[in-house]
């Protein structure tokens, strides 16, 4: 058997769940979106299903396979609805929205649910992307309340700059929600992970930890008890010496600048490994780092192992994990760690600790 895999550690899972909950307090959504981030949404609800407070996704098909899997927590759509029928599925399976531009309110408005809806109402504060502007969030609230369909609303905005910790906008966006939302009632939730790690100021009723759960920091460099939570792992199906000025690979982008002893390890840029990290990109084998050689193939990369005269056919190579952070992976890549992750397929996933 090919020997690719994710290793999920869902006990480190619960653990950044926890570290979360700690640091911000009151209640948190683990944001399990685009299948966790990649590892494996239903999976990962049912680890978190006994202390999660409730969980977050992007759209309501990804909340109805939680719901068909035996989810019973609450589940935002972080995207809200598309269309009225998609309300009557909401009430059906007892979801949450959110409601982020007018549309959404007249689909309500014309929706005849059977019960009262459960929705977060979107505050653009700054990062212009969805929301209601601060002018226009008050009577959309007022809209929402006098449409008789809603239950409760809470107030949530999001942030563009929270891992940027010295930047001034993450302020600006607190203070621009705090004034539009100030004589409202109601819950509210402004955290993402960046902004549980960093801006304590904006820690309210709600977190919404999404990359964190996952153990990547979104601000690499502070100190944390974040674990990763997925391995991403092969092992070497093959060992060849080639001698000083020899190509590798595509492109002949590496050269061999000394004899070198070339593992070649059984995943590519078809099971979610970046095609654009450079010669020299770490890895880890058997726990011990060396770098990746020669450009990544599709279903395969070169590692070089001159320096490890242990491994060979076999030794196991971890891409990322404990031992190769997958934010340096990301930057190396060019890219962050968010994308890498959802991006791992074709491999076999392994959970460690349900
Ligand atoms: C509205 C909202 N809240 C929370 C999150 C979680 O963000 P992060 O993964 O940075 O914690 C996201 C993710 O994109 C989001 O869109």
């Amino acid at each position: 058997m090919r020997p690719a895999r994710a290793l999920i550690d869902l006990d480190a899972l619960r653990h950044n769940y926890q570290l979360a909950r700690t640091l911000h307090g009151g209640r948190a959504l683990a944001v399990i979106k685009a299948n966790a981030y990649g590892h494996g949404a239903t999976a990962c609800a049912r680890a978190l299903a006994t202390e999660a407070d409730g969980f977050a996704v992007a759209f309501l098909e990804e909340a109805l396979e939680l719901r068909a899997a035996g989810i019973e927590q609450p589940i935002l759509l972080l995207e809200g609805v598309f269309s009225a029928d998609e309300l009557d599925l909401v009430i059906r399976h007892d979801l949450w929205i959110v409601v982020h531009h007018a549309e959404q309110i007249n689909l309500i408005r014309k929706a005849h649910p059977a019960l009262p809806l459960q929705v977060w109402l979107k505050l653009n504060s700054g990062m212009n992307r969805a929301g209601f502007l601060p002018h226009e969030v008050r009577p959309a609230w007022q809209q929402l309340k006098d449409s008789g369909r809603v239950a409760h609303i809470t107030l949530m905005t999001h942030f563009a700059r929270a891992d940027e910790p010295h930047v001034h906008t993450t302020a600006e966006q607190i203070a621009t929600f705090d004034a539009a939302t100030r004589d409202l009632p109601g819950a509210r939730s402004l955290a993402n992970s960046a902004a549980i790690l960093g801006w304590s100021a904006a820690h309210r009723d709600w977190s919404r930890p999404g990359i964190l759960l996952y153990g990547a920091d979104p601000m690499p460099g502070d100190p944390n008890d974040l674990r990763p939570v997925m391995t991403l792992e092969s092992a070497v199906m093959a060992v060849r010496e080639i001698p000083t000025g020899a190509p590798l690979g595509y492109g002949a982008r590496f050269c061999a600048e000394r004899p070198t002893r070339v593992g070649l390890v059984a995943l590519g840029y078809a099971d979610g490994y970046p095609r654009a990290v450079p010669d020299g990109t770490p890895v880890a084998v058997d726990g011990v780092r060396t770098r990746l050689i020669g450009r990544v193939s599709m279903d395969m990369l070169t590692i070089d192992l001159t320096d490890l005269p242990a491994a060979g056919l076999g030794s196991r190579v971890e891409l990322w994990g404990a031992n190769v952070p997958v934010n340096r992976i990301a930057a190396a890549a060019g890219t962050i760690a968010y994308e890498l992750l959802c991006n791992v397929k074709r491999v076999r996933f392994e959970y460690r600790g349900n």
